[in-house]
């Protein structure tokens, strides 16, 4: 089964513009799920990306539909087979892109921003969703496929991996968040945690909100935010703030 969530046959609005997310996937019904909504669902009635899902089975061999099997070496779990595997990226890659070819799992890269940014200013990329123990390692290497990871934690498979994947470079495409200045400040951006945020009411609970946003004083407020965003940063992520002391110091040491 394919589905393109626009009712085409996974060809439609796919003009050169359009930013294209493919994913292969054993529950198929899983998509567009929340990539509907909001958003990522507006720029997807838009055309300003477009999705298209695959499912694994229908390039299983046998008339079961096998799609995986038992580990050589012995242990718990199934492995996705390397031959449908291949067949149904094959498949979707036809014609050749140099798009990437990713791979959720919790043994991937940590997927980072910077990341998020680069695959959203390519064409688009196709997304395997893993179930089971995982997948055998040489379809991995035979195709050049990233392994990918969203975060140290263990889903139950790769598809809400896919949407958040999906959902993050989504958000970052030219014409979908209206205020560009928005994405600028907003978390990892600039290798910080983003600054806090207050509205009306001015007192909420017996707790105001901090004078200085109320100065008027625009140098004031930027160097309190700053201040902000640097104390969150060091006191909940130490790897992000270690990282920040290394690039400025690289700065420096530049001629
Ligand atoms: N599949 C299962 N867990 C995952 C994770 N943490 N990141 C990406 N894909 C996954």
């Amino acid at each position: 089964m394919s589905g393109d969530p626009r009712g085409g046959n996974g060809a439609a609005g796919n003009a050169s513009a359009t930013w294209r997310a493919t994913v292969l996937t054993l529950y198929p019904e899983m998509f567009p799920g929340p990539l509907a909504g909001a958003l990522a669902g507006r720029a997807l009635e838009n055309r300003i990306w477009s999705l298209e899902f695959l499912d694994i089975r229908d390039h299983a061999h046998d008339k079961h539909g096998s799609v995986d099997d038992q580990p050589f070496g012995g242990g718990p779990g199934m492995v996705m087979r390397p031959d449908v595997l291949a067949a149904a990226i094959d498949a979707a890659v036809a014609g050749g892109s140099a798009a990437p070819v990713i791979y959720l799992t919790p043994r991937g890269v940590p997927l980072s921003q910077s990341r998020v940014r680069e695959i959203a200013a390519g064409e688009g990329a196709t997304f395997i969703c893993g179930r089971f123990e995982g997948v055998d390692e040489r379809v991995l290497e035979s195709r050049g496929i990233e392994e990918m990871s969203i975060g140290d934690y263990v889903l139950s498979g790769g598809e809400i991996a896919a949407l958040a994947v999906i959902d993050a470079c989504v958000r970052v495409l030219p014409e979908v968040v209206g205020a560009a200045e928005s994405l600028d400040e907003e978390s990892f951006e600039n290798g910080l945690l983003e600054y806090p945020h207050y509205t009306r009411p001015r007192s909420f609970e017996g707790k105001d909100v901090p004078a200085v946003l109320l100065s008027g004083d625009h140098e004031r407020i930027r160097s309190w935010r700053r201040a902000e965003a640097e104390k969150t940063t060091r006191e909940r992520r130490a790897d992000l703030w270690a990282g920040m002391h290394l690039r400025s110091a690289n700065t420096r040491a530049k001629p």
